[in-house]
């Protein structure tokens, strides 16, 4: 190995005692390829199998703690303890390899696909034109509740399992984010209103996914947090709000934080400090308190490098470890410049890469979402 990437290969230990072995980690990257009863399929266990052997911690694609939580079609479930062996298929199949296996979790709350969910809902009747033209329905006040459970519920099922720990869902503008936002939280309860209101949900997420893992875990046990700084919207969430967020949290003595972004290097558009970067302005808030996970469009080692050498301790991969699953491994062989940083769409490489079909239809024909070769 090249010496000035040994940053990336140092161990770290979370404060639950989950240990990891290096500093990259594999991205939640949902891939659409689940059977259709919502257990996970063999084609993703193979592909999850060929990207768990360099990382240390791999981030499973989001899976939804109620049944109208789902947000994608495809996506394997957790909101019944029928799932709980097909669950323990894919948490051997990462730790097999030797990474720490930790799943999403989520509810997609207004993001939900029409012609999966029926009762779509969310924090207040807040319609996303955009992507989904159906107006949801304002949770009641005991369903809130309800779901807040459910992420307790399916936290017990990865316990049962043998994951390493959950990732909370609170990014990517679904439900926990919704609840957050001032534009989807209209709300005049307790879930919404001020800040302190609209951080009320998360919040009670987070104290239940810990105290379940109080109550049912026996092996150390990781509790994550991913979340988006920033919304576009109007009256949505700012960079003032994201720090705030970020405060609440690192009270809560959660294992790690992650930064959901699709470029590492953003600079706020409203609020903190304008000209340094989100991520950094994060860790000067976490550091010492908790770990950081930052991620966005990083394809080559020295990319990930210079994340890393802005003192977060972790570093994601997500779209370059679909095109790569050996990244790691090349980087340790000292062969970066063999790291492959495009995709070239052939049957062959869909084959050696172990990508699903699904996810293979949709990489190769959505415009400008991944670096395809010609
Ligand atoms: C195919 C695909 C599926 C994704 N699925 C999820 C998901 O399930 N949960 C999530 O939090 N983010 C998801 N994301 C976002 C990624 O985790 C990541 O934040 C984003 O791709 C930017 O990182 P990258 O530039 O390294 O790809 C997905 C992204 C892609 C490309």
């Amino acid at each position: 190995m090249n010496e000035k990437y040994r940053p990336l290969f140092e161990p770290l230990s979370f404060r639950s005692g989950v240990e990891l072995s290096n500093r990259l980690v594999m991205a939640p990257l949902t891939n659409y390829s689940s059977n259709e009863d919502g257990t996970v399929s063999d084609a993703e266990l193979r592909y999850y199998s060929r990207r768990s052997t360099g990382v240390g911690m791999v981030l499973t694609a989001c899976i939804n703690v109620t049944e109208n939580g789902q947000g994608f079609p495809g996506e394997f479930a957790g909101y019944s303890d029928d799932f709980i062996p097909s669950l323990q298929r894919l948490a051997n199949a990462i730790k097999e390899q030797g990474a720490k296996a930790v799943l999403q979790i989520f509810h997609a709350g207004r993001m939900a696909p029409p012609d999966l969910v029926s009762d779509i809902v969310s924090a207040s009747a807040v319609p996303d034109p955009d992507t989904i033209p159906v107006t949801p329905r304002a949770l009641e006040e005991s369903e809130v509740e309800e779901i807040i459970k459910a992420f307790g519920e399916t936290t017990r099922r990865a316990i049962e399992a043998g994951f390493d720990g959950v990732e909370i869902h609170g990014a990517n503008t679904y439900l926990i984010q919704q609840f957050f936002s001032g534009f989807t939280n209209r709300r005049e309860d307790r879930w919404g209103g001020s800040f302190e209101k609209r951080l009320a949900f998360p919040l009670a997420v987070v104290e239940e996914v810990q105290n379940t893992v109080k109550q049912y875990a026996d092996h150390p046990f990781l509790v994550g947090y991913r979340l988006s700084p920033e919304e576009e919207y109007p009256e949505g969430i700012t960079m003032d709000d994201t720090l705030g967020l970020i405060d609440a949290l690192t009270a809560k003595e959660l294992d790690y934080l992650h930064i959901s972004q699709q470029d590492f290097w953003t600079k706020p558009h409203r609020g903190g400090e304008l000209d340094r970067t989100r991520i950094e302005q994060i860790y000067d808030r976490t550091k010492g308190k908790t770990e950081l996970i930052g991620i966005g469009s990083l394809y080559t080692a020295d990319q990930v490098l210079a994340a890393k050498n802005t003192g977060i301790p972790l570093v994601a991969l997500g779209r370059g470890i679909i095109i790569e699953p050996d990244w790691v491994e090349k980087l340790k062989e000292g062969k970066e410049d063999e790291i492959y940083t495009t995709l070239l769409p052939t049957a062959e490489r869909k084959q050696e890469l172990e990508i699903p079909n699904p996810l293979w239809n949709m990489i190769t024909t959505i415009p400008g979402w991944f670096p395809l070769e010609k």
